[in-house]
């Protein structure tokens, strides 16, 4: 298997109290190509999963293996886009992609670097400066970077979360000419139904307090897939009603015990 995540469990101390645990038993596989998205309410532990997975911290328990090695810190097979584009205002966009470029000959970078601004359609920005894009060229330019330096995995958490809905609709449809195009293995983290259903083959619900998988969904609607498609709706409903669940447990937990969905 490709990317396997086996029994894994995070737990963070807490002063004077016991360990707060974000997730136990979180176990599934990914492989070579797949689109699969992660999907839970703010707070199940989506992110620290995912920093896992790129080596950024290390789980309580549990391991990740991709390709059968065991991950225990970051790499450039991994990349990552966040929900910040995190461009260096004072570099170029064209800079900014071959900023993980610095083992490549500078020409070579150079061209590497193009090759991808071209690929998420900035070529022509490819001089300008961070400021000077929209939102969503900004991200477009984060994964621009992340794929120029070829990692096996995409990993991607929440990365239109901050566009309006209409640039987020357009990054969708390029994300999935990029997926079909390079056919890179993704990991997306959201907690946008639609967008998951949008983008995904498959989509693991995560529950929450304690964090844990709820359930595995294969998505068979043909892309593209229009939001009115009828198995398009069953599927948002269906994971609607199970969500609604662990967010009103959250909203108890936050609000009080008078509040109820
Ligand atoms: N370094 C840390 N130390 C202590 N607790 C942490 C740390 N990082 C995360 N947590 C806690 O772990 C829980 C899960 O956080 P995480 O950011 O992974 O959730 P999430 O599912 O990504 O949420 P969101 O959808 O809001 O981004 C939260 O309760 C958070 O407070
Ligand atoms: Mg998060």
């Amino acid at each position: 298997m490709f990317l396997t995540v086996s029994q894994l469990k995070k737990a963070f101390p807490q002063k004077n109290k016991e360990d707060y645990t974000v997730f136990s038993k979180i176990e599934f596989e990914v492989q070579e190509g797949e689109f699969v998205s992660i999907l839970g309410p703010s707070g199940c532990g989506k992110s620290t999963l995912l920093h896992i997975i790129g080596g950024l911290e290390q789980p309580t328990e549990g391991k990740v293996l991709m390709n059968g090695e065991e991950i225990s810190e970051a790499g450039p097979d991994r990349g990552f886009v966040f929900q910040e584009a995190a461009l260096m205002p004072w570099l170029s966009v064209q800079e900014n992609v071959m900023f993980g470029l610095k083992h490549l000959p500078k020409e070579e970078a150079k061209q590497v670097a193009l090759d991808h601004l071209k690929l998420v359609h900035l070529s022509r920005f490819a001089d300008s400066y961070p400021h000077e894009l929209s939102g969503g060229m900004r991200q477009r330019v984060s994964i621009a970077r992340a794929l120029a330096m070829n990692p096996n995995v995409l990993l991607m958490d929440e990365p239109f979360g901050a566009l309006d809905e209409q640039t987020r609709m357009m990054m969708h449809k390029e994300l999935q000419d990029i997926w079909m195009k390079t056919k890179k293995t993704i990991l997306f983290i959201t907690h946008n139904i639609r967008e998951a259903i949008q983008l995904s083959d498959r989509i693991i619900v995560m529950g929450t307090r304690p964090g844990r998988i709820m359930k595995e969904i294969t998505v068979d609607i043909p892309r593209p897939r229009p939001s009115t498609h009828p198995d398009f709706i069953q599927l948002e409903t269906e994971i609607m009603d199970q969500l609604s669940g662990e967010i009103s447990k959250v909203m108890q937990e936050e609000l009080g015990y008078d509040y109820s969905i």
